[in-house]
């Protein structure tokens, strides 16, 4: 027997919390921008330092973002978020003129290694948005922002199925020679396994340097938390997480919540991996906002702490 099966894990690991932004996208009503505020607020006290708090597209679109200006300034006036990185996904010059305004110092811009996927998210080829991206990046590059780069689709498409690994390396390649300081690997529709998620971070890895990927999961088949560790295994330090399980892509019919960050946390601490994350705050941060959204938490821990509270 192998004498430490997981000896690739690291001693710690930087969470990016996505709930305000993946979580809040999908549900069906919008939460008024007081309680988006109250969220930010709770997870950087339960010790998330990196928070994707908003978005900064067509309101059209996703109308439960249409108030990201709003919040932004409203957060940066809260003295106990210094020292926390938030961040918001633009899709265009508009999304960046409007996250400059709100005082923004971190975005994504968001690709697909899927084509259908990318014109029904951005209504663009992505070759098309790759080249809007080029001139996003180097616009917002000059502004002094930071910018992260989303591959959406690197293991299946809600549209086409299968996703060819060789697609992905192209659309993250582009993404980070274009100056994008961080490639997040998006299984939108949670449908990936250990070793296709190792295989597909290996093949970027030989693209883009792997302490520059970071791996966003959705827990739709159950895979998430196994995939997170599989991404550890190959050298992936940034992994997303939101509060509740909450989350989903509403252009990614069938796309359920994400890996849910009560679970990371419990199976990273619990292996000795550092989070700076208190799991108590968590689970009560996770029990508010699911009540405040109407919806029983996927993630299990919560559910699992909650029973144990009801015995
Ligand atoms: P379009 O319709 O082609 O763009 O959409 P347009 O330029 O024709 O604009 C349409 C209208 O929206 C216009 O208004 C624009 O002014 C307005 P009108 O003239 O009709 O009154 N508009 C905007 N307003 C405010 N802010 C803006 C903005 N842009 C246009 N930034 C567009 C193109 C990219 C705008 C649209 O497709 C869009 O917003 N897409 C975003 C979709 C989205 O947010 N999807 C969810 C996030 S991605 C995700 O969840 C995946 C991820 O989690 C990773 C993973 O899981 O894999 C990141
Ligand atoms: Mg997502």
């Amino acid at each position: 027997m192998r004498e430490d099966p997981l000896a690739g894990l690291p001693d710690s690991v930087e969470i990016v919390e996505v709930g305000p932004r993946d979580g809040l996208q999908n549900e069906r009503a919008s939460l008024p921008v007081e309680a988006r505020v109250e969220l930010v607020r709770r997870l950087a006290a339960a010790g998330l330092r990196r928070i994707e708090a908003g978005a900064f597209v067509s309101p059209k679109w996703v109308p439960q973002m249409a108030a990201s200006d709003e919040l932004f300034r409203r957060l940066a006036g809260l003295p106990e978020l210094a020292g926390v990185r938030l961040s918001a996904l633009v899709p265009n010059a508009r999304g960046l003129e409007r996250a400059r305004e709100a005082g923004v110092t971190e975005i994504a811009v968001f690709g697909a290694a899927s084509e259908t996927f990318s014109h029904r998210n951005l209504n663009a080829s992505i070759a098309e948005s790759l080249a809007r991206f080029r001139e996003l990046v180097a616009a917002a590059r000059d502004l002094g922002l930071r910018v992260r780069g989303y591959v959406s689709c690197i293991a299946g498409c809600p549209y086409e199925g299968d996703v060819p690994t060789a697609r992905v390396v192209e659309v993250a390649g582009a993404l980070y020679d274009m100056g994008c300081a961080e490639i997040a690997l998006g299984d939108t529709i949670g449908t990936g396994t250990p070793r296709h998620i190792a295989r597909v971070v290996r093949a970027c890895a030989g693209r883009v340097p792997v302490a520059r990927l970071a791996l966003h999961l959705h827990d739709t088949y159950g895979q998430a938390l196994a995939n997170a560790l599989a991404g550890l295994e190959c050298g992936v330090r940034v992994l997303d997480a939101a509060v509740g399980g909450l989350g989903g892509c509403p252009y990614a019919p069938g796309a359920s919540g994400n890996l849910a960050t009560e679970d990371l946390v419990y199976m990273l601490e619990g292996s000795g991996v550092r989070t700076g994350v208190d799991l108590d705050a968590l689970v009560e941060t996770a029990r508010w906002i699911c009540g405040r959204v109407g919806r029983t938490p996927t993630a299990r821990v919560t559910l699992a702490r909650t029973a144990a509270c009801a015995r």
